[in-house]
């Protein structure tokens, strides 16, 4: 763009100094001339000058014409395949200028309409909520995570966020946003919040890291917890990498508490975790029975209208409860890839006729990773996390 502005203005400026150039010369030959005595035009006028025979018309001042022609008959033969070389790229800078356009309007909305709930960037946030009832009394007041949006895009086809930012989802903070669902946006104005959140997708290693320090944190709490005693921050961590060394095989017997870290992972607010759509009140804070218990104990018609009896892990929330997954899935491995895969529309997993679409792909959606279009698209778990996850999810 800056490039194609400053050729305009090149050009621009060229033809204003020849513009300028011309009316010098004009003015001084008016100049001249005006100053001629009365009578000289007599001499002077063209047509009453001698001009070329036909001897000379018809080959020096005819070859010159000839000429002149192939020679601008060459430039242009020269400059139109140049400028036909160049067309791609002027297009390729069109449609970029475009995707550019679009991504900051849907930044512009971003910062308007999400940003509060999902934090800046997309970096996740927490949204007060207030559950109500079947009759639609109030039952308690809390704070549900707003999961970080930059691995969306690696979870969920566009169309599936599309889906979600059309219709919110229901009986959560997330409101419908589109038209279809009744909320304020246009189709375009969806699609350039798409297009926005293309440019914040994390690569990879960023996720695997912010995975990774997820399922730490989790290990840290089961260390701590077991030897309440040491205060030492190296001998912690120590601890804390020896608990991971042997957790993470398949034959120990911390191999499901491993795969039942990485179900609760909470790092960016839950996006990389499985527990906020499989276990009922997850996503505010029913995360294990001590604080499910105090939960229900500050709001206590949680437990009486049923919407939280418990700390009830993968009973189903956004998904369905996990209890006989086994009837779901023959074996382990077909379970792990649809756990890799996710779910479509309309398309059949398992034993299940069909799916929604809601169920997020957690190895990789494609074959090719990294950046397809304008996109960065990653890998959230490697086949050993979604192995374990398997495993625990088997044995709820
Ligand atoms: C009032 C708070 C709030 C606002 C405003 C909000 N969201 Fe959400 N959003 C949430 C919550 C909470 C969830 C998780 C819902 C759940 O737990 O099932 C969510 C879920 C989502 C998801 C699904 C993510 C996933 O991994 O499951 C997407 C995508 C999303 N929001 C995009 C947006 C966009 C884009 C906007 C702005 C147009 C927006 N949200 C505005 C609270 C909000
Ligand atoms: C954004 C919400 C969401 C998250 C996060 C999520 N799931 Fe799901 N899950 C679903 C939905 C919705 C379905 C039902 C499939 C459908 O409707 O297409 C489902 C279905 C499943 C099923 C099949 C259950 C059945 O009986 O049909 C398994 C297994 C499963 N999820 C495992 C996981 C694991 C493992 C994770 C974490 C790594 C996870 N889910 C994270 C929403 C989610």
């Amino acid at each position: 763009m800056i490039l194609a502005a400053s050729t305009q203005r090149t050009v621009g400026l060229v033809l204003a100094v020849i513009v300028m150039v011309g009316v010098v010369i004009y003015l001084l030959f008016n100049f001249r001339i005006a100053k001629r005595e009365v009578g000289s035009e007599i001499e002077l006028a063209a047509n009453r000058r001698q001009y070329a025979d036909d001897a000379e018309l018809e080959t020096r001042i005819l070859d010159k014409a000839l000429g002149w022609s192939l020679v601008s008959l060459a430039g242009i033969a020269l400059v139109l395949p140049l400028y036909w070389l160049m067309e791609p790229a002027r297009q390729e800078n069109a449609a970029y200028s475009w995707v550019k356009r679009f991504e900051s309007r849907g930044a512009k909305s971003y910062e308007e309409a999400c940003s509060g709930c999902h934090g800046p960037n997309g970096v996740g946030g927490v949204a007060a909520f207030t559950l109500a009832n079947s009759e639609g009394q109030f039952v308690a007041q809390v704070q549900w995570k707003a999961p970080a949006l930059t691995s969306v895009l690696s979870r969920f086809d566009e169309s599936e966020v599309e889906h979600i930012l059309n219709y919110g989802r229901p009986g959560s903070p997330m409101p419908a946003w589109g038209l279809p669902g009744g909320g304020p946006l246009t189709e375009q104005q969806v699609h350039q919040l798409i297009v926005y959140l293309r440019s914040i997708q994390l690569d990879s290693e960023t996720i695997a890291a912010e995975v990774a320090a997820g399922v730490r944190a989790g290990a840290r709490r089961i260390v701590t917890e077991a030897d309440p005693v040491s205060v030492d921050h190296d001998e912690i961590e120590a601890a804390v990498d020896e608990w991971l060394a042997q957790a993470t095989d398949p034959a120990s017997p911390d191999y499901s508490d491993y795969g039942e870290l990485i179900f609760n992972n909470s790092a960016a607010q839950g996006a990389y975790g499985c527990a906020r759509c499989h276990t009922p009140g997850f996503s505010y804070g029913a995360t294990d029975d001590e604080a499910t218990a105090s939960l229900i104990a500050e709001w206590p018609r949680l437990a009486e209208s049923g919407i939280l009896t418990g700390y009830r892990p993968g009973t189903g929330h956004v998904g369905p409860s996990l209890a006989s997954v086994g009837t779901r899935f023959s074996t382990a491995d077909r379970q792990a890839d649809f756990v890799r895969s996710g779910s479509a529309v309309g398309v059949g997993y398992g034993n299940a006729r069909a799916g929604t679409g809601g169920m997020p792909g957690f190895g990789s959606r494609t074959e090719d990773l990294d950046v397809i279009g304008t996109t960065v698209r990653s890998r959230i778990l490697t086949p050993e996390q979604i192995a374990a996850v398997v495993a625990y999810e088997r044995g709820l």
